[in-house]
């Protein structure tokens, strides 16, 4: 399994593109599912999880091509995916493939509105709580599907197809809410989807079920309102850029200090999370090109954050904060209120000298004058990057074991970090 060593102690400097969304790119590329056109996305990130999806994929019947690198392209730019589920030849999503990723289990949404059924395993995916699925099952409940569940498998049928309904989430739920968008997208009659995630990939899925011709309005608000439509067409649509990959650098940079332009960023898509790096002492500047990032000399300030979905600070990016906070002079306090048991990061930091309390969702993390590089272990997708972030202020050397965790989630890491000054690199087994 690779390995990354990193060397700490580098300032950062220069630029980091930032990729395609990867929670964008997942859903967009299930959505693909609704129409026998071809779906062409722009800007997808190269990421372990976009071919693991493209093999459950692949297993329905659909077609994924993904456009070759020609001489003289910029290896900045993501990669342009054709998808063409014209024939679905099989309904069903098994164990093996939906427990390696736990978005799979979404597939369910668009297989049920256009083939009247679909039999997925009930998923697996980052080990950061027990992520049930109840309230995706609610969702396709309302609008009419018969659900049940046997043998570890969720089997949904609608043999007359979907019909309109209110779904009224009783806990804001992202994955609820794309499941929730794309079988509405293919029922009879108008669906209100109350208390509906407001996260931006909500709205970028929305927008291009839209060019397919959906007739989404609301997405980005909690109330969505969706009027069915017979059919759906193919369409292009350009991934918008991964707010969590920008978070998870603008950490980097407060770090380690420095001054980073996050190319391509938009600073609306985590202003909470720009708000509290700020907070932090570093400082923020929106350009035409993205984010800029700087901290000269002055010291960390300590934070107090609470997780909350978007526009919230996200969860997304508590591991990375916490990474942060551990050179913060004084004492900063996180509450985790998305998952439990999303602090598997704790004990790893631990190992490189930083002091963290755990007292039910609350961390309390009390600075240290230097952390100082050992070996850790990488356990789920952005616990990995918070021991990056550690790992680049640490003395000394950090080796960051089972790194397919972070690949999974940031393209190219190593070659981002590098070309900022960092000394990083990976090691293949
Ligand atoms: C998505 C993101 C993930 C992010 C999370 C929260 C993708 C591919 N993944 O995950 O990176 O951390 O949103 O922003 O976009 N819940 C239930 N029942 C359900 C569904 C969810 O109780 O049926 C709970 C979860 O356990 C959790 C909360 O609702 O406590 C939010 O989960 P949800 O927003 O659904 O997360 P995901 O869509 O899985």
């Amino acid at each position: 399994m690779d390995r990354i060593r990193i060397v700490g102690g580098q300032r950062l400097n220069g630029t980091i593109p930032i990729s395609g969304a990867k929670n964008a790119t997942l859903p967009l590329m299930i959505a693909s599912l609704l129409t026998e056109g071809t779906l062409i996305l722009d800007n997808v990130p190269r990421l372990a999880d976009v071919i693991q999806l493209q093999r459950i994929l692949g297993n329905h019947g659909v077609d994924v091509m993904i456009a070759g690198k020609r001489p003289g392209d910029d290896p900045n730019q993501g990669r342009t995916i054709h998808i063409s589920a014209k024939h679905v030849v099989d309904t069903t999503a098994p164990y093996d493939l939906v427990s390696k990723m736990r978005a799979s289990f979404w597939v369910v949404a668009p297989l049920l509105a256009r083939m009247g059924e679909a039999k997925v395993s009930m998923p697996g995916g980052c080990a950061i709580g027990t992520r049930p699925v109840d309230l995706l099952i609610l969702a396709l409940e309302n609008l009419g599907a018969e659900i049940e569940i046997e043998s570890g498998y969720v089997i949904a049928r609608a043999p007359k197809g979907l019909r309109g309904g209110e779904i009224v989430f009783p806990k804001v739920t992202v994955g609820g809410t794309h499941t929730a968008i794309m079988a509405a997208s293919l029922a009879n009659g108008t669906t209100v989807i109350e208390n509906a995630a407001r996260e931006p990939e909500i709205g970028d899925v929305a927008d291009c079920l839209n060019k397919m011709g959906a007739k989404i309005s609301g997405a980005g608000t909690s109330r969505i309102v969706i009027e069915g439509v017979s059919k759906l067409h193919g369409a292009r649509h350009s991934v918008l850029p991964d707010r969590i990959e920008t978070g998870t650098y603008a950490m980097a940079v407060a770090m380690t200090g420095g001054d980073v332009l996050l190319q391509h960023a938009r600073p609306e898509l985590l202003q909470a999370a720009l708000d509290v790096v700020g907070q932090a002492g570093a400082t923020i500047t929106s350009t035409n090109e993205g984010v800029r990032v700087a901290r000269n000399g002055a010291g960390l300030a300590p934070v107090e954050v609470t997780t909350a979905p978007f526009p919230g600070f996200p969860t997304d990016l508590q591991a990375q904060l916490m990474a942060l906070m551990t050179r913060a002079e004084g004492t900063s306090r996180i509450t985790e209120t998305i998952f439990e048991n999303r602090f598997m990061h704790v004990q790893e930091l631990a190992r490189l000298g930083a002091r963290i309390q755990l007292d039910g969702e609350t961390a309390t993390i009390e600075g240290v004058d230097r952390l100082k590089g050992a070996p850790v272990m990488a356990t789920d997708l952005r616990a990995s990057v918070s021991l990056v972030i550690a790992a680049l202020a640490a003395e000394g050397e950090t080796m960051v074991n089972r790194v397919y965790h972070l690949d999974r989630g940031f393209e190219r890491l190593e070659e981002k970090l590098v070309r900022c000054g960092a000394v990083i690199e990976r090691i293949s087994a």
